[in-house]
């Protein structure tokens, strides 16, 4: 600051300035006490300290008044817009898989605040008709190898690859529209092969059977028809892979994709499919905000606490969104995705715009990862 000052030459004329002052002090012994640092005595330099620090304040104040009315729920102008929104560097920053507990933790910053008049999300269980981005979507909940106690580091090996395909049944040229249903669906068994056994705890969460597994395809082959699947429904081009219509992937959770898919695709030694490359939508995300905002609504300052640890199953999607309980087996890959498929069926009826809110890092690695295909078991606890 000092350097700053004398390049500046502010030092020097405050120096000159006071140059008589000391001269007086050498002449009198009673002004002979110590003299004050040149610095605090020009009133120049003090209006700079005091204006630096007027801003600070005023910036510091400002800030602490936007959380305290975030907090209590204030309004501040803009609303809350709790669509699934495409990623941003906030939810980019919190979809990076870092953190694996089964809880997603949702942060105000996840939400998008849009000025007021801009459409927000209708959570009245009334039909809205919007613009959809998407032309097709593919639900997808897989099942997965699990032992007992183990957590999301485990290597699980996908046991079950069930996919519904929806479109809507009345977008016209505009591209608005609000009926998505399911237009197809695959569904096939997958054989592990580094534990090809099954634990009776994971027969028993999933209902898969040893017998279903042992006759059924492995991964590779797996995406292999699936892959015929999305060109015989016309999403990707037969020979080039391209894809031929904007189509996302819905999961109920980040995990399927961001964790089953990468780690099976490690251990299996192919590279992820084209199809699959992109930000996914995480419903459970996306059912849980409209949850939050409706309790943020009803019950004020509650609220904040209530949404950040607030995430739903998919009994609780249902049931907030007034849908008929699950149908099926919970933890059967096929039932878990047809009732997923509900939920967005319903969040498309309500017109709640879909699109991808969680962002899936295709080179993602864990401590067991050795070379493609290989399992550092040293590394399982
Ligand atoms: C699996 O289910 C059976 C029958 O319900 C039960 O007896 C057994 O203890 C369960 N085993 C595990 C490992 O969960
Ligand atoms: C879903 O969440 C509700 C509420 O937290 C809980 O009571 C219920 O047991 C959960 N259901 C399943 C199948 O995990």
């Amino acid at each position: 600051m000092i350097t700053w000052l004398r390049q500046r030459s502010i030092l020097p004329i405050c120096e000159s300035v006071l140059a008589p002052a000391n001269d007086q002090s050498s002449m009198n012994p009673l002004f002979r006490t110590k003299p004050l640092p040149p610095i605090f005595t020009d009133i120049r330099i003090l209006a700079l300290f005091g204006s630096v620090a007027a801003t600070i304040l005023v910036l510091s104040t400002f800030v602490l008044f936007r959380r305290v009315s975030q907090q209590s729920g204030l309004p501040h102008g803009p609303q809350v817009h709790v669509s699934g929104e495409s990623v941003d560097t906030a939810t980019r920053k919190l979809a990076v898989p870092e953190d694996d507990r089964a809880v997603e933790k949702l942060t105000v910053n996840d939400i998008k605040i849009v000025e007021p008049g801009e459409a927000s999300m209708s959570v009245r269980p009334d039909p809205v008709r919007i613009k959809q981005p998407c032309e097709a979507l593919l639900v997808l909940d897989v099942e997965a190898t699990c032992v007992q106690g183990s957590d999301f580091h485990w290597p699980n090996e996908i046991i079950e690859w069930p996919v519904c395909l929806m479109r809507w049944k009345d977008k016209d040229a505009d591209g608005i529209a609000n009926r998505l249903e399911v237009a197809a669906e695959f569904r096939t068994f997958v054989k592990p092969t580094w534990r090809p056994t099954l634990t009776q705890f994971c027969t028993n969460l999933t209902g898969i059977t040893q017998k279903q597994v042992d006759h059924a395809p492995t991964f590779p082959e797996v995406i292999d028809q699936f892959t015929k699947f999305l060109s015989d429904n016309g999403l990707i081009h037969p020979e080039t892979g391209q894809r031929l219509i904007r189509f996302f992937w819905c999961t109920d959770g980040p995990f399927d994709i961001r964790d089953f898919v990468i780690k099976q695709c490690f251990i299996s030694k192919i590279h992820l499919p084209p199809w699959i490359r992109g930000d996914v939508m995480d419903v459970r995300k996306v059912v849980s905000r409209i949850a939050y905002h409706e309790g943020r609504k009803g019950s004020g300052k509650k609220a904040f606490a209530f949404q950040k640890r607030l995430s739903l199953n998919l009994t609780s999607q249902l049931r907030f969104l007034n849908l008929s309980p699950f149908i099926g087996r919970q933890h059967s890959g096929i039932d878990d995705t047809r009732n997923i498929a509900r939920i967005v069926s319903e969040l498309a009826r309500r017109g709640v715009r879909l699109e991808p809110n969680t962002y899936i890092q295709a080179d993602r690695r864990w401590q067991w990862m050795g070379k493609p295909g290989e399992i550092l078991e040293e590394y399982l606890s």
